[in-house]
């Protein structure tokens, strides 16, 4: 049997609340094979940006573990690429330095101008060929979304982890957003968990949607497959399957507590 891509294992999490241990994440398993997309949804604050902060290696968890093509990972490192909702640019430097921060890493013993063109093409992928020069200030927040997207695809990461990476973008580009991710999904696959509140977004995306319940000691509620056909496109929200699995990830989201 071939090693999974991302393997979470029995993760739990508890924040100290006073005294008392607050359990906020209990037994969350998810495997993911190897550049499979998988989107988790869930009610607000169930511990969805929890699970993949421990994921990411940006936290600890206090029972169960992670692995990455089989291979424990405890800290953060360049195999897994996050985006977050807010892009997390360096102000001071270009889009093309933003990117180039990333090609540095994979590419330490190359020329500059070899660096350079690795960049570029990276930023031509996303569609920003022309707006290398310009700062993050001078970027709309889609632009800046679209960055933080080169950046992390150059990093070359086996595994890419997602929290709303277009939570905060208005409908228009958020959808030209996802089109993009779902071509450079298709371009360059990477084992892919992504966080999201949209039902649409994850259907369009993912291979599988994992519904998380309700915290406290949240976890797993279901899975569920998304069999339509690869490549995929906005068409795909016509196929007649759609509308099923969106109402079966619908009833599942209303039918979760409001939390305390
Ligand atoms: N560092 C922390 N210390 C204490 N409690 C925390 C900490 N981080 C998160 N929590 C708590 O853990 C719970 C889950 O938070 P988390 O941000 O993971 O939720 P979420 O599912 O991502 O929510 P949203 O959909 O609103 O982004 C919340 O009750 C939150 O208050
Ligand atoms: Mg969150």
């Amino acid at each position: 049997m071939s090693v999974a891509g991302l393997e979470i294992c029995e993760l739990s999490k508890s924040f100290a609340q006073g005294r008392r241990q607050v359990p906020v994440v209990r037994d969350f398993a998810l495997s993911l094979r190897e550049g499979e997309f998988v989107s988790l949804i869930g009610p607000s604050g169930c511990g969805k940006s929890t699970v993949l902060s421990i994921v990411a290696g940006l936290a600890e968890a206090s029972a169960g573990e992670v692995r990455v093509l089989g291979r424990r990972v405890t800290r953060g490192g360049p195999d897994r690429g996050v985006v977050f909702q807010a892009p997390c640019l360096l102000p001071w430097l270009t889009a093309r330095e933003n990117v180039m921060l990333a090609v540095e890493r994979v590419r330490p013993g190359a020329s500059r101008t070899i660096q350079e063109w690795h960049a570029e093409q990276y930023l031509a992928m996303v569609g920003l060929a022309s707006a290398g020069a310009r700062r993050p200030a001078e970027l709309s927040a889609g632009m800046r979304q679209r960055v933080a997207l080169a950046r992390a695809f150059a990093l070359g990461s086996r595994v890419l982890l997602l929290d709303e990476p277009f939570g905060m973008l208005d409908s228009i580009t958020r959808a030209e957003l996802q089109d993009l991710l779902l071509e450079l999904c298709g371009r360059e696959p990477r084992t892919t968990l992504m966080v999201t509140h949209d039902v649409d977004e994850a259907l369009l995306l993912s291979d599988r949607v994992a519904m998380m319940s309700a915290g406290p000691a949240a976890t797993i509620g279901g899975i569920v497959e998304v069999p339509l056909s690869r490549p995929r496109a906005r068409a795909a929200l016509e196929d007649p399957t759609y509308a099923a699995l969106r109402a079966q990830l619908l009833d599942f989201v209303e039918a979760q507590p409001i939390p305390a």
